[in-house]
């Protein structure tokens, strides 16, 4: 079977893994509703991410902290909705898995409940004990490290990580636990291409690169970035391939004006009655219709 094949009815955990080991790369992408999400899994795209993104990109707050759990399953029950082919995974929130192992598990029960196939958590190290913990009840981990934006406050911003010897080396032992406590899969973020390259080399389990150069087992961007439909300027590593906010922008405007000139809607856009009707209807209103005290 031809791993890029898109007749490949459906992508599941054990079918990623494969992937790594034919060397075949993984296409990933974020979606947030239900026409988006049905776009980009007709495309053949191999895994659909309800990205904490959302909170940026759709919902216009400033970071990914502020989003709720309950918002982000609202979004993963629509693009549940539209997705038959690729393996959909959610993100869980900053909050719903940092103050204990209770409340992680219910909210990754609570996504496959929803329709997820598998989620996905921020940090290395001190996320091995939870990873392991949710695979033992059965919910598929997707690991997040490097530039982990649920740590922006942390960080101290939005900073490429692993630079110096000391923090790639402890990027070197975040992947490794990951991979150890049972993720499936994990995404390296704003890391040198070179380090990439080294834990791309170092696991078993496929790596999913955003900006983290060319030699990871994957890519994903953020959907609305891809399509120059996010409004802060884009970072280093997007390449967006079209520019869809300006193609909407103009669709409205020439709505408007349309409107405003009375071009829009024309006779061939409107309903009608069959011929006749008209003067039916105001004989009928003349005698048994509408009288002015009803
Ligand atoms: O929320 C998100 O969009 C992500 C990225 C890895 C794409 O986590």
């Amino acid at each position: 079977m031809d791993p890029n094949d898109q007749a490949v009815s459906k992508i599941t955990v054990p079918f990623l893994l494969d992937r790594k080991l034919r060397g075949e790369r993984i296409v990933c992408l974020t979606a947030y509703d239900y026409p988006t999400a049905r776009l980009v899994d007709e495309a053949g795209v191999d895994v659909l991410l309800v990205g904490d993104s959302l909170a940026q990109v759709v919902l216009g707050y400033d970071s990914t902290i502020p989003v709720t759990l309950d918002e982000m399953l609202h979004h993963l029950r629509a693009v549940r909705r539209a997705v038959r082919r690729a393996l959909l995974v959610i993100d869980l929130p900053y909050g719903t898995y940092h103050a204990s192992e209770f409340e992680a598990l219910s909210a990754g029960i609570r996504a496959l409940k929803d329709g997820a196939e598998g989620v996905k958590v921020e940090g290395g190290r001190k996320r091995a004990a939870l990873i392991r913990r949710m695979v033992e009840a059965e919910i598929p981990v997707m690991g997040h490290i490097g530039l982990t934006p649920q740590s922006v406050h942390a960080l101290g911003g939005y900073r490429v990580q692993g630079k110096t010897f000391e923090s790639a080396n402890d990027l070197i032992a975040d992947a490794q636990a990951v991979e150890d406590a049972g993720a499936f899969a994990i995404v390296l973020e704003g890391i040198p291409r070179e380090l990439a390259a080294l834990v791309t080399a170092r696991l078993r389990i496929p790596t999913i690169g955003i900006g983290a150069g060319p030699d990871c087992d994957g890519q994903i961007l953020v959907l609305h970035d891809l399509l120059g439909l996010s409004f802060p300027a884009p970072a280093k590593f997007v390449r967006s391939y079209a520019r869809t906010a300006d193609v909407m922008a103009k669709a409205v405007s020439q709505y408007r004006q349309d409107v405003l000139a009375g071009r829009y809607p024309i006779d061939a856009e409107s309903y009608h009655w069959p011929a006749g009707m008209r003067e039916q209807f105001e004989k009928w209103t003349a005698t048994a219709g509408l009288k002015d005290d009803d």
